[in-house]
């Protein structure tokens, strides 16, 4: 979330007086701290010290839940207000007007491109869409019901052993190619693992179809000679990889910052970043949400569940955010959309259980004085359940919005001269000193 000073002078520029005095009463001495950007550098903390060998302050964030951990000009976020903007532009003007490979053009560049650029990186990444032979045979070693993101995770780490060059991540030109290609074969290892689970042969990418079309294509080609896609439906797909595509320092960006941090390829990198995706609490919860809906099964039950969240015997998946303490905007135009997709594929009845418990969610104080509200995963399982995609897939389908965010961040990462490989530090809690003790002679 950006903070107060960048939104009021934008540059965030320190202005005089623009410091904070602490007063350290052990010593009784006084310390001038910089404000920028409505931040202290918690180095200055190691200012604050009772004797010379101190070590000196530091602060201490589990979660990270107000700290700060790099700049970024990539995606704003008002939490407060329910506002998300890609490299400056509103989520809803992208997810109505652009497409997917425009928008991961935007994150990956910082402008959006001309007819001439949109060409030539629609074109790079359509004949990038295959991967290795021996991927695909790597991929049908895992067992038959492998989760499809655990395979994802595995495959896409796996591609750093095919592209070893990857490695060399300050040479401009070789990782553009490596940006390309994972852009490229995201989707084609979700529709691997997606075939692989349901017993079928895998499809290849066809290259005459849409980034979302040749997905679609992947997925549910069977014996006809060439795939159509229902253009709606690749049109629904297309705005769920724009909603999906950045969200600033999320649990899955940070692991790729953090990884990334150590120099290593950015297949590793992102690899990383699909681990921490898989998470129940992060992309995992749209999943999770199917689930919960499910177990509800009919309005009926609506009020009991809602008061077993309240007692604490679980969550109400899909609600709730770190940031967001308003609706989640990509919830609103997801909602929207549900509507599209079911006027090809019929409605889904778990969508009028979820609209009556966001409904009486909303409206009920437990919610309210907590900001709970919707996030965005809490419609998007019901549209990808209604492409007849299993529950499993949901999170896949997630990292194949996130991948191109995922990269943003990861290029500002490495040409970030503020940054370096992260090493937090700790309280250290454990005991100090003792003797080593032989086996014979414990207790
Ligand atoms: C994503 O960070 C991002 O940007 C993520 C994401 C992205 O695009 O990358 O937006 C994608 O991960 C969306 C979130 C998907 N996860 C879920 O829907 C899972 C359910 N939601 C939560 O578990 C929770 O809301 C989090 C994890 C999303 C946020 O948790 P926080 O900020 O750590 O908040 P918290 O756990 O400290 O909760 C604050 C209070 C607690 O109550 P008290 O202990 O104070 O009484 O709110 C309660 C929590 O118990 N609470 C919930 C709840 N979420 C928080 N209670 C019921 N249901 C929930 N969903």
């Amino acid at each position: 979330m950006t903070t107060e000073a960048q939104q009021q002078d934008g540059a965030g520029v320190a202005t005089s007086g623009d410091t904070l005095t602490v007063t350290d009463n052990r010593t009784g001495r006084q310390y001038e701290i910089p404000i920028e950007d409505g931040t202290i550098r918690a180095t200055e903390l190691r200012k604050i010290k009772t004797s010379d060998d101190d070590f000196g302050l530091m602060t201490y964030d589990p979660a990270y839940m107000a700290t700060a951990s790099c700049r970024s000009a990539i995606t704003f976020i008002d939490g407060e207000n329910g506002i998300l903007e890609y490299r400056g532009y509103p989520i809803e003007q992208l997810a109505e007007k652009s497409s997917y490979l425009e928008v991961a053009y935007l994150l990956v560049h910082g402008e959006l491109p001309t007819q001439r650029q949109l060409d030539e990186w629609t074109h790079q990444i359509t004949i990038h869409t295959f991967v290795h032979e021996n991927v695909k045979e790597f991929m049908q070693g895992f067992r038959y019901d492998a989760h499809p993101m655990g395979m994802l995770l595995a495959s896409v780490g796996a591609l750093s052993t095919f592209y070893p060059e990857a490695s060399a991540i300050k040479d401009h030109d070789g990782r553009y190619l490596q940006v390309i290609r994972l852009i490229a074969k995201m989707p084609t290892l979700a529709a691997f693992s997606f075939r692989h689970n349901q017993g079928k042969p895998y499809v290849y990418p066809d290259n005459d179809l849409s980034y979302p079309g040749n997905f679609l294509s992947m997925i549910y080609k069977m014996t006809e000679l060439k795939y159509e896609p229902d253009p709606r439906l690749e049109h629904a797909l297309d705005t769920l990889f724009i909603l999906h595509a950045d969200h600033e320092q999320n649990c899955s960006t940070s692991a790729v910052r953090s990884v990334g941090s150590s120099q290593v390829d950015p297949y590793s990198a992102v690899a990383a970043g699909v681990a921490a995706l898989y998470g129940p609490l992060h992309g995992g919860a749209n999943e999770q949400v199917l689930r919960m809906l499910r177990r509800i099964e009919s309005k009926d039950n609506i009020s009991s569940f809602v008061e077993g969240v309240k007692q604490g015997d679980e969550r109400l998946m899909g609600f709730g955010h770190r940031v967001y303490k308003n609706y989640d905007p990509r919830a609103k135009i997801i909602k929207k959309h549900a509507y599209e997709v079911f006027e090809v594929t019929g409605t889904n009845p778990l969508l009028d259980i979820a609209i009556e418990l966001e409904k009486i969610a909303l409206e009920d104080e437990y919610f309210i004085e907590r900001k709970l509200y919707p996030n965005v995963d809490f419609y998007s399982g019901i549209i990808y359940e209604a492409l007849g995609m299993p529950m499993e897939m949901f999170p896949v389908l997630f990292a194949i919005g996130r991948t191109s965010g995922w990269i943003a961040q990861w290029l500002e990462m490495i040409d970030d001269p503020e940054q370096k490989i992260a090493r937090p530090r700790q309280i250290y809690t454990g005991r100090r000193g003792l003797e080593y003790l032989p086996l014979a002679s414990r207790p």
